[in-house]
């Protein structure tokens, strides 16, 4: 309502005013700082991110909790643009943490613009995008500021699984504040320019005397090389956010729908003939099992995820006919396709994920074993398989399993056998499904035999041919039903595109429970 005397005009300017007040962040200095190494502004990420025109502001105008140390502090915005928008046509919600505004550190009310629009994001179905760029915990807000955080990492988790949560690093993410994104579905760094720690530099060496630099600490690269914790790297804003337009085209809106369709030119009988060249029937010879999606998928599109942490197992993104799906595939490559801790977590993980929200999963199998060796042992493999055999079993969605050579032992059902739950499990003619490969069986089962033999090499050699005719083969498990069909290679594109559009209204029902319990 009007106050006598003012003009709507004048009240119509004080209120531009203050949102210009609000958009102008810490101010020019510190929004040149900012871009100084390339980085863009928090307005201006959201601005890349979104539809063009798309952005819908809220808590536009919320201010810092006043307390004796934030007294006459300023904080445009405090610290965070918060709003909803579209990505490709789909409504999101999303959160820039500003860092121009007292380093971007989070107090309550900032924390509270944060968990308005993931609330709004739970209950209208949508994907939350955080752009992380913070200094942390405000120092001045004490408790609050803690607290700020235990709001959002509650959040984070009573949603997961419910929309898709996704996190960019674009900057500082340090201390308990790395918690968020890690309770998220996807983490995505930008290189040079972004890190994660629970402890930093400072700290480090004043605990342990080792020196090490943010970047060596924490950067993209170590987070998604050797610690596993962010899934994909990129060089620059502009990279990370383009990947994240580019990740949630492969995801539903919400546990209840299922991922869009993108309609491809790319034909459904599209022969494979290039498979013929590239697996042979040669088991010691590797071939590259990213060839081999790639010649399946549309388009030959794979976003593989975490591509370079555990490198022995492949998992990501693709279409087949148009349909999102999940590949999880071993690589002969590295380590010879076996499977270890790392690429045990890396699996679950992703198969959860896919399970989450929806997404089929497709298992490309040439597996030896597990790893072998006390380290493998005593960091606990036997914990970290059982991750692998309890996603698949616990998924749901349609699961189809394609042999492509080896699948031996243990690793057979913890990459999808019939068994643990896979709704069809095709083999290529190259297969061989069996406890263990022809001279490990035959050193165990003929020993007796090469040792009492007068020419045990010779024994030997015949024993390893007579359990290779036995097994090395996937008729014989295909005789047992255990493999639904062995298909010509050339023809495993359409045949995997009918097999997921004959699943696509598959349901399974489980029994009573409030949550499993996975070996974590
Ligand atoms: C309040 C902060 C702040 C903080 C920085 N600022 N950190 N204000 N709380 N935590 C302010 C600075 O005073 C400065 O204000 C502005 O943000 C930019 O900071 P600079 O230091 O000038 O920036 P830069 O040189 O780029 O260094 C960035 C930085 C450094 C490395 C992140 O600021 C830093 O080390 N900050 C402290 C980080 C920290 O210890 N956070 C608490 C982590 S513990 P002006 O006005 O000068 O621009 C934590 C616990 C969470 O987060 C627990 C959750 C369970």
């Amino acid at each position: 309502m009007t106050q006598p005397g003012i003009e709507l005009q004048e009240l119509i300017a004080a209120m531009e005013q203050r949102r210009t007040k609000v958009e102008q962040g810490g101010g020019p200095e510190r929004l040149k700082k900012q871009k100084e190494g390339g980085k863009l502004t928090a307005r201006e990420r959201i601005e890349y991110l979104l539809d063009p025109g798309s952005f819908l502001e809220m808590s536009t105008f919320v201010e810092h909790g006043r307390n004796r140390l934030m007294d006459g502090v300023e904080a445009p915005g405090e610290g965070v643009v918060t709003g909803s928008g579209t990505i490709g046509g789909r409504q999101v919600f999303v959160f820039s943490q500003d860092f121009t505004v007292l380093g971007g550190s989070l107090g309550k009310m900032n924390a509270s613009k944060v968990t308005k629009i993931m609330d709004l994001a739970a209950k209208t179905g949508c994907p939350v995008i955080g752009l992380n760029d913070s200094a942390g915990a405000r120092i001045q807000e004490g408790v609050d500021s803690l607290s700020g955080y235990g709001e959002i990492f509650y959040r984070n988790a009573v949603y997961s699984g419910s929309v898709p949560q996704i996190s960019a690093i674009l900057g500082p993410c340090a201390g308990g504040a790395v918690y968020s994104p890690a309770l998220t579905d996807f983490i995505l760094m930008s290189r040079g320019s972004s890190y994660m720690f629970i402890t930093g530099p400072e700290v480090i060496k004043s605990v342990t005397r080792e020196e090490v630099t943010f970047d060596q600490l924490g950067g993209a690269d170590v987070h998604t090389r050797r610690s596993g914790v962010a899934h994909l790297a990129y060089d620059g804003d502009e990279a990370v956010l383009d990947g994240v337009r580019d990740l949630l085209s492969y995801l539903p809106q919400n546990a209840r729908e299922q991922p869009p369709v993108r309609p491809t030119q790319d034909p459904a009988q599209r022969r494979n003939d290039a498979l013929l060249e590239l697996v042979t029937p040669d088991q010691r010879k590797p071939y590259a099992m990213h060839d081999v999606i790639r010649e399946l998928v549309d388009e030959g599109t794979f976003l593989e995820i975490q591509p370079d942490w555990a490198k022995n197992i492949l998992v990501g993104f693709a279409r087949l006919g148009g349909q999102s799906v999940g590949i999880v595939a071993n690589n002969p490559k590295s380590m010879a396709g076996t499977l270890n801790i790392d690429a045990s977590d890396k699996a679950a993980r992703f198969i959860r994920t896919c399970d989450c929200y929806n997404i089929p999963i497709l298992t490309l199998v040439d597996v030896t074993g597990f790893l072998p060796g006390t380290q493998q042992e005593y960091g606990g493999i036997i914990r970290h398989g059982a991750k692998m055999l309890y996603a698949y079993a616990e998924a749901s969605v349609p699961k189809v399993t394609l042999i492509t050579r080896k699948s031996y032992g243990g690793a057979y059902l913890a990459m999808n056998s019939r068994d643990m739950g896979a709704d069809v499990v095709y083999a290529w003619p190259t297969a061989a499904v069996a406890v263990m490969g022809a001279e490990g069986a035959a050193n165990i089962v003929y020993r007796k035999d090469i040792k009492a033999s007068d020419n045990p090499e010779a024994t030997r050699a015949q024993k390893i041919a007579e359990y290779k005719d036995a097994f090395d083969n996937p008729y014989v498990a295909a005789a047992k039903g255990y493999i639904d069909d062995v298909i010509p290679m050339e023809d495993t594109r359409e045949r995997l595109i009918q097999t997921f559009s004959m699943l696509r209204d598959k349901e399974e029902v489980r029994p009573y429970k409030k949550h499993g319990n996975i070996p974590l």
